[in-house]
């Protein structure tokens, strides 16, 4: 038997009290006992969003907060600008496409972040632009955008609404919705708040409402202005994932017990240690701006290494599961995480495996630099 150790950024470890909330006898959501469940949780993701806004349980994965976020504020022939540095932010253009709005689209080069004066120039360009869509973590390249910066930017060069996709970062990566300006924010379950798949959150501040109530109706099961409505009596207006957000209040409670401020400290020690290791090793990273949440890191180019044995190595012989690369950097990268359950031990086994791993697959590296490297973060501490 293979244990699994999956340090994939999403789907990720679930504790294990998390999961024993899943094997409960089934029991109703219109009841006093879900009324609970719902405000507890909402308060909860309050608090780890930094919000004073309202916040709603979305039963679909990710993605289907995404939508809810874009589809309830974007009008036909309405322009939105949309910063896009990978796979994923890739997808809020896609998603605009479908919806009828003019796509405005700022790319970077994969693996650079957007700074505030690219964003401010391009809103003074379309002073028309209703809606700005950004992402706290573009999980495809690894990048943490500098979300205060551009909300700021956002703020003072337009009426537009800041839309911040934070499906992979929030709960990891520092974010502050209310102090930096985002207006709706996206969560998933499976990622640092280490839930089952298929939920997420979307969170609105009150300056969106405006805009939410006058757009037209363009979904029934997505529209926000049912799920506030629901929100009055503490529930939801459809069957929600009911165990998913079971067994996330479960984690919820940890997040919050400890406290989201120390959660992005043991994060950013985590995702130094796994840096330093990397470097150590002798292996290139993606990016300049890394997210704490997890980290991305380039094959070798050396010709006789082969990325596929190194893959199946970590994964076959030691039961690590690493995200692969996508779209254009599809082959050429690996992504682990240091979110969740993810701990020191996981870091430096990792990196040790790692060092095997390559060595296996045709890149030579000194067994142990890499732990050492790590190591000495640990030692040093934050
Ligand atoms: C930043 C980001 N956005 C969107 C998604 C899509 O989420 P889902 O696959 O849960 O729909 C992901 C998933 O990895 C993500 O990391």
């Amino acid at each position: 038997m293979k244990k699994e150790r999956l340090m994939t950024p999403g789907p990720t470890q679930v504790p294990e009290g998390s999961l024993l909330t899943l094997a409960r006898q089934a029991t109703h959501h219109r009841t006093p006992q879900f009324e609970a469940l719902f405000e507890k949780t909402r308060r909860a993701m309050a608090d780890i969003l930094r919000t004073e806004g309202d916040v709603f349980f979305m039963t679909g994965s990710g993605t289907a907060s995404m939508e809810t976020a874009l589809m309830n504020i974007v009008a036909p022939n309405e322009t939105v600008l949309v910063l896009s540095s990978g796979k994923f932010s890739e997808r809020w253009a896609e998603m605009g496409e479908v919806f009828g709005a003019k796509v405005v689209t700022l790319t970077v080069p994969w693996g650079e972040p957007f700074r505030g004066d690219q964003v401010a120039d391009l809103l003074r360009a379309h002073p028309e632009t209703v809606a700005v869509f950004g992402t706290l973590t573009e999980t495809s390249t690894g990048v943490c955008h500098p979300i205060a910066e551009l909300g700021r930017a956002v703020r003072e060069n337009s009426d537009a609404l800041f839309v911040v996709d934070g499906i992979s970062g929030i709960g990891a990566d520092r974010f502050e919705m209310d102090a930096w300006s985002v207006d709706l924010a996206v969560v998933g379950s499976q990622k640092a708040l280490m839930g089952i798949s298929g939920a997420g959150f979307v969170a609105v501040a009150p300056r969106a409402w405006g805009k939410i109530e006058k757009t037209p109706r363009r979904g029934f099961y997505f529209d926000l202005l049912k799920y506030r409505k629901s929100a009055e009596s503490l529930t939801t207006p459809f069957t929600p994932a009911k165990s998913i957000l079971e067994s996330l209040a479960f984690n919820l409670d940890a997040i919050t017990g400890e406290g989201i401020e120390k959660i992005w400290q043991r994060t950013a020690l985590l995702a130094e240690a796994a840096r330093a290791g990397i470097d150590a090793i002798g292996l290139k990273r993606t990016t300049a701006s890394p997210a704490d949440s997890m980290t991305a890191v380039f094959f070798p180019e050396e010709g006789a290494f082969d990325p596929k044995r190194f893959m199946s190595e970590m994964y076959g012989r030691f039961g690590v599961k690493f995200a692969a690369g996508q779209g254009e950097w599809k082959g050429k990268i690996f992504r682990m995480a240091h979110f969740g359950l993810i701990d020191e031990f996981d870091i430096m086994g990792t990196l040790g495996a790692m060092e095997l791993a390559l060595c296996a697959a045709g890149f030579p590296v000194e067994p142990g630099r890499g732990v050492a490297a790590a190591q000495q973060i640990f030692l040093r501490g934050n």
